[in-house]
Protein backbone atom coordinates (compact mmCIF):
# COMPACT_ATOMS: atom_id res chain seq x y z
CA UNK A 1 0.00 0.00 0.00
CA UNK A 2 1.30 3.50 -0.86
CA UNK A 3 0.36 6.26 1.20
CA UNK A 4 0.93 9.74 0.08
CA UNK A 5 0.99 13.13 1.78
CA UNK A 6 1.23 15.45 -1.11
CA UNK A 7 -1.24 16.12 -4.47
CA UNK A 8 2.11 16.35 -6.28
CA UNK A 9 3.36 12.68 -4.85
CA UNK A 10 -0.06 11.52 -5.45
CA UNK A 11 -0.79 12.83 -9.03
CA UNK A 12 3.16 11.29 -10.08
CA UNK A 13 2.35 8.18 -9.27
CA UNK A 14 -0.94 7.75 -10.61
CA UNK A 15 0.44 9.32 -13.53
CA UNK A 16 3.47 6.77 -13.84
CA UNK A 17 2.40 3.83 -12.33
CA UNK A 18 -1.50 3.67 -12.85
CA UNK A 19 -1.90 4.44 -16.51
CA UNK A 20 -4.68 1.96 -18.47
CA UNK A 21 -5.66 1.16 -14.65
CA UNK A 22 -9.25 1.14 -13.94
CA UNK A 23 -8.93 3.49 -10.63
CA UNK A 24 -11.89 3.12 -8.13
CA UNK A 25 -12.03 5.94 -5.58
CA UNK A 26 -13.47 5.98 -1.84
CA UNK A 27 -12.74 9.79 -0.56
CA UNK A 28 -13.18 9.81 3.25
CA UNK A 29 -13.12 11.93 6.35
CA UNK A 30 -10.84 8.66 8.20
CA UNK A 31 -11.53 7.54 11.65
CA UNK A 32 -12.74 4.20 9.48
CA UNK A 33 -14.93 1.68 10.26
CA UNK A 34 -16.75 -1.31 8.88
CA UNK A 35 -19.06 0.94 6.99
CA UNK A 36 -16.01 2.87 5.18
CA UNK A 37 -14.32 -0.84 4.47
CA UNK A 38 -18.15 -2.09 2.99
CA UNK A 39 -17.30 1.19 0.25
CA UNK A 40 -13.63 -0.16 -0.10
CA UNK A 41 -14.14 -3.72 -0.39
CA UNK A 42 -16.55 -3.09 -3.52
CA UNK A 43 -14.74 -0.83 -4.90
CA UNK A 44 -11.56 -3.46 -5.03
CA UNK A 45 -14.58 -6.21 -6.91
CA UNK A 46 -14.69 -3.29 -9.71
CA UNK A 47 -11.78 -1.78 -10.73
CA UNK A 48 -7.91 -2.62 -10.78
CA UNK A 49 -6.67 -0.35 -7.95
CA UNK A 50 -8.22 1.68 -5.24
CA UNK A 51 -7.52 4.86 -3.52
CA UNK A 52 -8.51 5.81 -0.23
CA UNK A 53 -8.74 9.64 0.90
CA UNK A 54 -8.27 10.90 4.44
CA UNK A 55 -8.95 14.19 5.16
CA UNK A 56 -11.23 16.27 7.91
CA UNK A 57 -12.85 19.02 5.11
CA UNK A 58 -12.75 21.95 7.79
CA UNK A 59 -15.12 23.84 5.21
CA UNK A 60 -18.26 20.82 5.88
CA UNK A 61 -17.88 21.57 9.39
CA UNK A 62 -20.76 24.28 10.29
CA UNK A 63 -19.83 24.07 13.95
CA UNK A 64 -16.16 24.20 15.57
CA UNK A 65 -16.73 22.31 17.92
CA UNK A 66 -17.60 18.87 16.04
CA UNK A 67 -14.37 19.92 13.88
CA UNK A 68 -12.18 19.84 17.11
CA UNK A 69 -14.22 16.77 18.37
CA UNK A 70 -14.57 14.63 15.35
CA UNK A 71 -12.17 11.19 15.74
CA UNK A 72 -8.61 11.80 14.35
CA UNK A 73 -7.39 7.78 14.22
CA UNK A 74 -4.44 7.91 11.39
CA UNK A 75 -2.87 5.23 12.41
CA UNK A 76 -5.55 2.48 12.83
CA UNK A 77 -7.05 3.66 9.51
CA UNK A 78 -3.86 2.83 8.00
CA UNK A 79 -3.84 -0.22 9.35
CA UNK A 80 -7.31 -1.08 8.48
CA UNK A 81 -6.50 0.16 4.75
CA UNK A 82 -3.38 -2.23 4.74
CA UNK A 83 -5.79 -5.30 5.74
CA UNK A 84 -8.46 -4.95 3.23
CA UNK A 85 -5.36 -4.59 0.73
CA UNK A 86 -5.97 -1.48 -0.34
CA UNK A 87 -3.17 0.23 -3.17
CA UNK A 88 -3.00 3.88 -2.73
CA UNK A 89 -3.96 6.23 0.06
CA UNK A 90 -4.15 9.95 -0.03
CA UNK A 91 -3.71 11.85 3.81
CA UNK A 92 -3.30 15.35 1.84
CA UNK A 93 -2.64 18.85 4.11
CA UNK A 94 -5.22 21.73 4.61
CA UNK A 95 -2.59 24.21 3.32
CA UNK A 96 -2.35 22.30 0.39
CA UNK A 97 -6.03 21.55 -0.16
CA UNK A 98 -7.33 25.07 0.24
CA UNK A 99 -4.21 27.09 -1.06
CA UNK A 100 -5.82 30.27 -0.18
CA UNK A 101 -7.58 29.56 2.80
CA UNK A 102 -10.47 27.09 4.01
CA UNK A 103 -13.13 28.57 2.31
CA UNK A 104 -16.37 27.10 0.15
CA UNK A 105 -16.88 27.73 -3.37
CA UNK A 106 -21.00 28.53 -3.69
CA UNK A 107 -23.17 25.82 -5.26
CA UNK A 108 -26.41 25.17 -7.00
CA UNK A 109 -27.83 21.51 -6.80
CA UNK A 110 -31.51 22.20 -7.68
CA UNK A 111 -32.48 23.39 -4.39
CA UNK A 112 -31.45 20.10 -2.64
CA UNK A 113 -28.72 21.49 -1.21
CA UNK A 114 -31.70 23.49 1.51
CA UNK A 115 -33.31 20.95 2.69
CA UNK A 116 -32.91 18.47 5.24
CA UNK A 117 -28.81 18.20 6.19
CA UNK A 118 -28.50 21.75 4.37
CA UNK A 119 -31.16 23.10 6.09
CA UNK A 120 -29.66 22.74 9.91
CA UNK A 121 -25.89 22.72 8.62
CA UNK A 122 -25.76 26.00 6.37
CA UNK A 123 -23.10 26.11 4.42
CA UNK A 124 -22.67 22.03 4.81
CA UNK A 125 -23.04 20.81 1.63
CA UNK A 126 -20.74 23.93 -0.30
CA UNK A 127 -18.27 22.72 1.66
CA UNK A 128 -18.72 18.88 0.67
CA UNK A 129 -19.18 20.15 -2.96
CA UNK A 130 -15.56 22.07 -2.53
CA UNK A 131 -13.69 18.93 -1.20
CA UNK A 132 -15.32 16.38 -3.94
CA UNK A 133 -14.88 18.78 -6.69
CA UNK A 134 -11.42 19.17 -5.24
CA UNK A 135 -10.62 15.34 -4.86
CA UNK A 136 -12.34 14.15 -7.96
CA UNK A 137 -10.33 16.61 -10.10
CA UNK A 138 -6.76 15.15 -8.17
CA UNK A 139 -7.65 11.66 -8.14
CA UNK A 140 -9.88 11.79 -11.25
CA UNK A 141 -11.54 8.02 -10.95
CA UNK A 142 -13.10 5.66 -13.63
CA UNK A 143 -15.41 4.95 -10.16
CA UNK A 144 -16.08 7.20 -6.96
CA UNK A 145 -17.87 4.93 -4.20
CA UNK A 146 -20.44 6.99 -1.87
CA UNK A 147 -22.45 5.66 0.94
CA UNK A 148 -26.24 6.21 1.41
CA UNK A 149 -25.69 6.58 5.07
CA UNK A 150 -25.03 10.19 3.70
CA UNK A 151 -28.00 9.66 1.17
CA UNK A 152 -28.78 13.20 0.55
CA UNK A 153 -24.88 13.77 -0.23
CA UNK A 154 -24.84 11.18 -2.34
CA UNK A 155 -27.77 12.79 -4.28
CA UNK A 156 -25.80 15.96 -4.47
CA UNK A 157 -22.32 14.26 -5.68
CA UNK A 158 -24.41 12.89 -8.61
CA UNK A 159 -25.30 16.36 -9.69
CA UNK A 160 -22.03 17.81 -9.21
CA UNK A 161 -20.56 15.31 -11.35
CA UNK A 162 -22.82 16.39 -13.75
CA UNK A 163 -22.56 19.99 -13.08
CA UNK A 164 -18.75 19.78 -13.53
CA UNK A 165 -19.27 17.37 -16.63
CA UNK A 166 -16.74 14.55 -15.27
CA UNK A 167 -16.61 11.53 -16.76
CA UNK A 168 -17.00 9.51 -13.24
CA UNK A 169 -19.46 7.10 -12.53
CA UNK A 170 -20.54 7.72 -8.74
CA UNK A 171 -21.30 4.02 -7.27
CA UNK A 172 -23.98 3.81 -4.31
CA UNK A 173 -23.54 1.72 -1.83
CA UNK A 174 -25.75 0.55 1.25
CA UNK A 175 -25.79 1.52 4.62
CA UNK A 176 -23.78 -0.86 7.06
CA UNK A 177 -25.30 -1.19 10.73
CA UNK A 178 -24.08 -2.18 13.71
CA UNK A 179 -25.52 -6.01 14.93
CA UNK A 180 -28.52 -3.38 16.93
CA UNK A 181 -29.02 -1.96 13.58
CA UNK A 182 -26.95 1.47 14.36
CA UNK A 183 -25.85 3.17 11.25
CA UNK A 184 -21.98 2.67 11.48
CA UNK A 185 -20.30 5.96 11.94
CA UNK A 186 -17.25 7.80 12.78
CA UNK A 187 -19.49 9.72 15.33
CA UNK A 188 -20.75 6.72 16.98
CA UNK A 189 -17.06 6.26 18.78
CA UNK A 190 -17.63 9.87 20.67
CA UNK A 191 -21.36 8.21 22.22
CA UNK A 192 -21.38 6.71 25.83
CA UNK A 193 -21.59 2.85 26.09
CA UNK A 194 -25.32 3.51 26.90
CA UNK A 195 -26.30 6.29 24.40
CA UNK A 196 -24.71 3.59 21.68
CA UNK A 197 -26.95 0.73 22.92
CA UNK A 198 -30.07 2.97 23.39
CA UNK A 199 -29.37 4.53 19.82
CA UNK A 200 -30.76 1.21 18.37
CA UNK A 201 -34.08 2.70 18.53
CA UNK A 202 -33.24 5.10 15.50
CA UNK A 203 -33.34 2.21 13.04
CA UNK A 204 -36.16 0.27 15.04
CA UNK A 205 -38.07 3.17 14.69
CA UNK A 206 -37.27 3.83 11.11
CA UNK A 207 -38.14 -0.11 10.57
CA UNK A 208 -41.81 1.13 12.51
CA UNK A 209 -42.02 4.28 9.53
CA UNK A 210 -41.63 1.44 6.98
CA UNK A 211 -43.88 -1.03 8.07
CA UNK A 212 -46.84 2.04 8.78
CA UNK A 213 -45.94 4.08 5.86
CA UNK A 214 -48.61 2.75 3.34
CA UNK A 215 -50.96 1.48 5.99
CA UNK A 216 -51.63 5.08 7.85
CA UNK A 217 -51.89 8.57 6.90
CA UNK A 218 -48.15 10.64 6.99
CA UNK A 219 -49.16 13.06 9.76
CA UNK A 220 -50.01 9.41 12.29
CA UNK A 221 -46.59 8.28 11.37
CA UNK A 222 -44.80 11.48 12.17
CA UNK A 223 -46.16 12.04 15.31
CA UNK A 224 -45.57 8.55 16.17
CA UNK A 225 -41.68 9.60 15.54
CA UNK A 226 -41.91 12.56 17.24
CA UNK A 227 -43.76 10.64 20.50
CA UNK A 228 -40.83 8.07 20.61
CA UNK A 229 -38.10 10.31 20.60
CA UNK A 230 -39.97 12.92 23.13
CA UNK A 231 -40.07 9.73 25.12
CA UNK A 232 -36.59 8.66 25.23
CA UNK A 233 -34.11 10.49 28.06
CA UNK A 234 -31.23 10.25 25.35
CA UNK A 235 -32.31 11.73 22.43
CA UNK A 236 -33.76 14.85 20.97
CA UNK A 237 -35.32 14.40 17.54
CA UNK A 238 -33.97 17.85 15.03
CA UNK A 239 -35.63 16.22 12.28
CA UNK A 240 -37.75 13.60 10.42
CA UNK A 241 -38.75 13.75 7.57
CA UNK A 242 -40.32 10.91 4.36
CA UNK A 243 -39.20 12.44 1.19
CA UNK A 244 -39.45 11.79 -2.71
CA UNK A 245 -35.95 9.31 -3.50
CA UNK A 246 -34.73 11.31 -5.82
CA UNK A 247 -35.90 15.07 -5.28
CA UNK A 248 -36.13 14.81 -1.54
CA UNK A 249 -39.58 16.34 -1.48
CA UNK A 250 -41.26 15.97 1.16
CA UNK A 251 -43.96 13.29 0.94
CA UNK A 252 -47.74 14.67 -0.23
CA UNK A 253 -49.58 12.17 -1.79
CA UNK A 254 -48.06 8.82 -2.59
CA UNK A 255 -47.80 7.78 -6.57
CA UNK A 256 -46.97 4.32 -7.18
CA UNK A 257 -44.06 5.02 -9.82
CA UNK A 258 -42.15 7.12 -7.01
CA UNK A 259 -39.91 5.58 -4.35
CA UNK A 260 -40.16 6.85 -0.86
CA UNK A 261 -37.19 7.36 1.79
CA UNK A 262 -37.08 8.10 5.85
CA UNK A 263 -34.71 10.70 6.82
CA UNK A 264 -33.86 11.42 10.27
CA UNK A 265 -31.06 13.46 12.55
CA UNK A 266 -31.00 13.21 16.72
CA UNK A 267 -28.93 14.51 18.88
CA UNK A 268 -27.77 12.47 21.67
CA UNK A 269 -26.03 14.84 23.97
CA UNK A 270 -24.09 16.90 21.68
CA UNK A 271 -23.18 13.86 19.01
CA UNK A 272 -25.47 13.98 16.14
CA UNK A 273 -26.35 10.87 14.59
CA UNK A 274 -28.14 10.62 10.81
CA UNK A 275 -30.06 7.44 9.33
CA UNK A 276 -32.35 7.03 6.36
CA UNK A 277 -34.21 4.07 5.38
CA UNK A 278 -35.85 3.47 1.71
CA UNK A 279 -39.88 2.55 1.99
P1 LIG B 1 -17.15 10.10 5.87
O1 LIG B 1 -18.21 10.44 6.86
O2 LIG B 1 -15.82 9.64 6.36
O3 LIG B 1 -17.75 9.01 4.92
C1 LIG B 1 -17.03 8.56 3.79
C2 LIG B 1 -17.97 7.71 2.95
O4 LIG B 1 -18.36 6.56 3.68
C3 LIG B 1 -19.27 8.47 2.59
O5 LIG B 1 -19.62 8.20 1.24
C4 LIG B 1 -20.27 7.88 3.56
O6 LIG B 1 -21.61 7.94 3.10
C5 LIG B 1 -19.77 6.45 3.66
N1 LIG B 1 -20.26 5.81 4.88
C6 LIG B 1 -20.08 6.23 6.16
N2 LIG B 1 -20.71 5.40 7.02
C7 LIG B 1 -21.31 4.45 6.26
C8 LIG B 1 -22.13 3.31 6.55
N3 LIG B 1 -22.48 2.98 7.80
N4 LIG B 1 -22.57 2.56 5.53
C9 LIG B 1 -22.25 2.89 4.24
N5 LIG B 1 -21.49 3.94 3.90
C10 LIG B 1 -21.02 4.72 4.89
O7 LIG B 1 -18.91 11.55 3.93
C11 LIG B 1 -17.81 12.02 4.18
O8 LIG B 1 -16.85 11.37 4.93
C12 LIG B 1 -17.37 13.37 3.65
O9 LIG B 1 -18.48 14.20 3.53
C13 LIG B 1 -16.61 13.29 2.30
C14 LIG B 1 -17.50 12.73 1.18
C15 LIG B 1 -15.35 12.45 2.44
C16 LIG B 1 -16.19 14.73 1.87
O10 LIG B 1 -15.41 15.32 2.85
Amino acid sequence: MRVFDTVIAFKNFINSDCLNKKLGFVPTMGALHNGHLSLINRAKTENDLVAVSIFINPTQFNNADDLKNYPKTLDADLQMLKAVHCDIVLVPSVAEMYPKGAVSETFSFDGLENLMEGAFRPGHFNGVGTIVKRLLEIVNPANAYFGEKDYQQLLIIKKLVKLLNLNINIVSCPIYREPNGLAMSSRNELLSLPQRQEATIIYKILCDVKSNFKKEPHQQVYEAVDRAFKAHPFFKLEYFVIAEADTLMPVNKIIATKSYRAFIAVFAGNVRLIDNIAL
